[in-house]
């Protein structure tokens, strides 16, 4: 292709399928298809508040981040096992490979795993040797961030990092989730203060239900590399210079957006603004089994509501990979794949 300029909206969602891709913020527990749920509540005699598979899928109906959190945790009570970790993993891997991401950064939040007796091995083990087996199986880099819930107390964080250390070789990063609003990131400086003497990457997410405030402290308190959602950050003019002089991204996830009434339709979303105010922004899932559909599906609803063109499709993609804590030869690779594949779409 000569010029991205001149490709027609009606090939865009062609264009958005085929080009590389990374996944930068997916919650591994959000992947997890009511099937799965169901199998795995089978296999391990776990029972669950729900008859059947389309029963589950019509209580996914949400109002805020918390409506949603309540059934996400009580999916993830079916996982025991580290080859239900390895399963669920194995399945998101796999169907990420079909939209073209040929990285992935897994979000897990063991506090959900180990408040029910499961051990960090389990969950560690059965994870990292899903994202082992997807580089050989499916040529896609995949690599662990353990997220600590925000809800939950800074003892319960450092008690957390204590059990995950044994294990830091299969971490690359630490971040923060769950419910934002009166949980505001300086909750956990101590906490990030240790992960970062201890080499860790640093992400939190921020901005997504809460306010500016909340970004700023993730930067300033917490010192993170990445915020996750961040759309809220668009209210002040000061942080958005902030995130555009030092290259902060942003992993935005606008069907979540959508089906937690972040913004009442995707035509309103703000992730044009972002990137026209010179943001880093990314395209995401976050919790792709629950909010209808994976990160090629964000991309295609997204660009059709916002009017995005392949010019934003080329920027989306670098930035995915600009973005990511990959190594420096690896990410030169990877953009030069995206060059190839806008240079020879037809
Ligand atoms: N955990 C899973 N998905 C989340 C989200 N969108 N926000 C905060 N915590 C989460
Ligand atoms: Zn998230």
């Amino acid at each position: 292709m000569k010029n991205i300029r001149a490709v027609e909206a009606d090939r865009l969602p062609e264009l958005l399928r085929r080009m590389p891709k990374a996944e930068l913020h997916i919650h591994i527990e959000g992947s997890l298809e009511p099937e799965l749920i169901f199998a795995l509540s089978a296999r391990n005699g776990v029972a669950i508040p729900y008859a059947s598979v389309d029963e589950l899928r019509r209580a996914y109906a949400f109002t805020n981040l918390q409506s949603f959190l309540d059934i996400y945790y009580a999916g993830a009570s079916v996982l025991l096992h580290e080859q239900d970790f390895y399963d669920m993993a194995h399945a998101y891997l796999a169907r990420a490979a079909m939209d073209n991401v040929v990285h992935a950064e897994l979000f897990f939040d063991p506090q959900t795993h180990t408040a029910r007796g499961v051990g960090m091995e389990t969950v560690i083990n059965g994870l990292h040797r899903a994202c082992v087996d997807a580089g050989v199986e499916l040529n896609i880099s995949a690599s662990l961030i353990l997220c600590f819930l925000r809800h939950l107390s800074e003892r319960e964080a450092f008690e957390t990092l204590e059990q995950a250390l044994p294990f830091r070789d299969k971490i690359i990063g630490v971040g923060l989730d769950s419910s934002e609003l009166g949980h505001p990131p300086e909750k956990f400086t101590r906490v990030f203060a240790r992960c970062r003497e201890l080499g860790f990457h640093l992400v939190a997410h921020a901005g997504e239900e809460g306010p500016p405030a909340y970004i700023w402290s993730a930067l300033d308190g917490l010192k993170v590399e990445r915020i996750d959602h961040g759309v809220q950050s668009l209210q002040d003019p000061a942080l958005i210079q902030r995130l555009a002089r030092d290259r902060i991204p942003l992993t935005v996830c606008p069907l979540s957006n959508l089906k937690l009434k972040v913004f009442p339709d995707l035509a309103q979303h703000n992730l044009r603004a972002l990137l026209d105010a010179g943001l880093v922004a990314t395209v995401n899932s976050d919790d792709p089994a629950y909010f209808g559909g994976y990160i090629n599906q964000n991309f295609t609803e997204t660009f059709a509501a916002t009017g995005l063109t392949a010019l934003h499709a080329h920027l989306l993609a670098c930035n995915s990979f600009e973005a990511s804590f990959i190594e420096a030869g690896m990410k030169r690779r990877y953009l030069e794949q995206v060059s190839e594949a806008f240079a020879t779409f037809e």
